[in-house]
């Protein structure tokens, strides 16, 4: 066994990634990169391998290996490069990391995030999407394979830190012994005060100016429109096995208290800190140790105020809709994921008005509900219902 923590960065290159990298190289005594893996950045990408010192990076393509390779710099011994999606599901899975960093963007992360659970890897899950389409897959595989789950959406990770663990907390499968509720969240976005009959020509500029955190431009509108909310609500129903009468949804626009539990005692213990995501990634990284992530003290007299209030669903139709699907459960889930991807993808490249994006969504859970006996017991079975439900949204004429 390696003295080194060595990590698998998927989606090396995006928001989440860059922070892993940040907070890996503050700590050279304990963890290295083994691997990296980007989309459509190969540049960058041969920036950061050149930089973290990576065994392997994997890429999308072949026109994508050529453009990596152009970009390296010349004289330096190459890393291994990989090409295609069945090759960052087998670099989840490979012997030469023992950590896994899911950080691609949308369901997309699934299969490499199901390899590294089946794998029985370390697995820091940032890829909401993959629990909302498939969580009873990828919890089965985590408890059967014996995985280790650290969740990085700040508001889980809040959660976890609060939850009792081991045997303290009962079984896997059922609520932490003695919690009563679970209080995620949420700074209400950018568009918070508006009057929702002005969001019409909303710009893809504005709907990604989060008022307090730094993300990628799909979790960027999906904060504006409260979906994210809505997909972090079915992420903590599959990690902390918690009905979803149980989950409650707070907006709290100062970004400071990032999640609470609630004890059948009344208590209530929360988790604070500065709204930067490499707390989470570090607590993921050093667990159960506490690593430096390089985030600053929080200065609660300069706060000065922390509010709370209850969203208003009329504001917000997808946080109403994503309660919706889990009721209905896992196709429902897929159905929402898949049609909130085409409906972002299409608002973002100028396609779809804003205000449409919980019509396309609406329109696909409609859609799912007619659908007779869905079948959803494999990654084949999700991945071929996601698919049906992106072919559906994006025939809609709306997208
Ligand atoms: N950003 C945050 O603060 C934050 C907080 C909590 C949770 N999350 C979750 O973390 C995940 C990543 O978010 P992000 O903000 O870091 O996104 P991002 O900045 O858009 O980065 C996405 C990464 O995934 C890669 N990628 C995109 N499409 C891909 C595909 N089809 N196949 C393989 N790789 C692909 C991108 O590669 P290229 O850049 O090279 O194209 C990039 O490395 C999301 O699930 C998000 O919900 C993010």
């Amino acid at each position: 066994m390696s003295r080194f923590q060595r990590v698998a960065v998927l989606g090396s290159t995006g928001s989440i990634g860059e922070s892993t990298l940040d907070v890996i190289a503050r700590h050279p005594e304990r963890l290295k990169v083994h691997a990296l893996s980007a989309h459509s950045r190969m540049e960058r990408l041969a920036e950061q391998a050149a930089g973290s010192g990576a065994a392997v990076v994997v890429v999308p393509d072949e026109a994508a290996r050529r453009r990596f390779q152009a970009a390296w710099p010349a004289g330096r011994p190459a890393p291994e490069i990989r090409v295609g999606a069945q090759a960052l599901a087998d670099t989840a899975a490979d012997d030469g990391c023992d950590t896994v960093m899911a950080a691609i963007v949308g369901a997309a992360g699934l299969p490499a995030a199901l390899g590294a659970a089946r794998a029985g890897k370390r697995v820091l899950l940032a890829n909401k999407e993959a629990l909302v389409a498939a969580g009873g897959l990828f919890m089965r595989a985590v408890r059967e394979h014996g995985a280790e789950l650290l969740p990085i959406d700040s508001e889980h990770n809040a959660i976890f830190q609060c939850l009792p663990h081991g045997e303290r907390a009962g079984a896997p499968d059922q609520p932490a012994r003695g919690v009563r509720r679970l209080l995620l969240t949420a700074s209400g976005g950018p568009f918070r005060r508006h009057d929702p009959q002005d969001l019409h020509e909303v710009t893809p500029d504005q709907a990604c100016a989060h008022p307090n955190w730094s993300m990628g431009r799909k979790i960027s509108v999906d904060s504006a429109t409260m979906l994210n909310k809505g997909l972090e609500v079915i992420e903590a129903h599959w990690l902390f096995a918690m009905p979803a009468d149980r989950i409650e949804v707070l907006i709290h626009p100062q970004s400071v208290v990032h999640s609470l539990v609630e004890y059948e005692d009344g208590s209530v213990l929360a988790q604070l800190g500065q709204p930067d995501m490499r707390t989470p990634i570090a607590y993921g990284l050093g667990f159960p140790d506490r690593l430096a992530s390089g985030v600053g003290p929080l200065d609660l007299a300069r706060c000065g105020r922390l509010e709370f209030e209850t969203p208003d669903l009329q504001r917000f139709p997808c946080l109403g809709l994503a309660f919706d699907a889990l009721r209905a459960g896992q196709a429902a889930c897929v159905a929402l994921n898949a049609a909130n991807e085409v409906a972002v993808e299409a608002f973002l490249s100028g396609r779809l008005r804003y205000t449409w994006i919980p019509r396309v969504i609406m329109a696909a859970l409609e859609w799912q509900q007619r659908q007779s006996s869905v079948t959803l017991d494999s990654l084949a079975d999700v991945l071929a219902f996601d698919a049906e439900a992106r072919a559906y949204a994006g025939n809609l004429g709306l997208a």
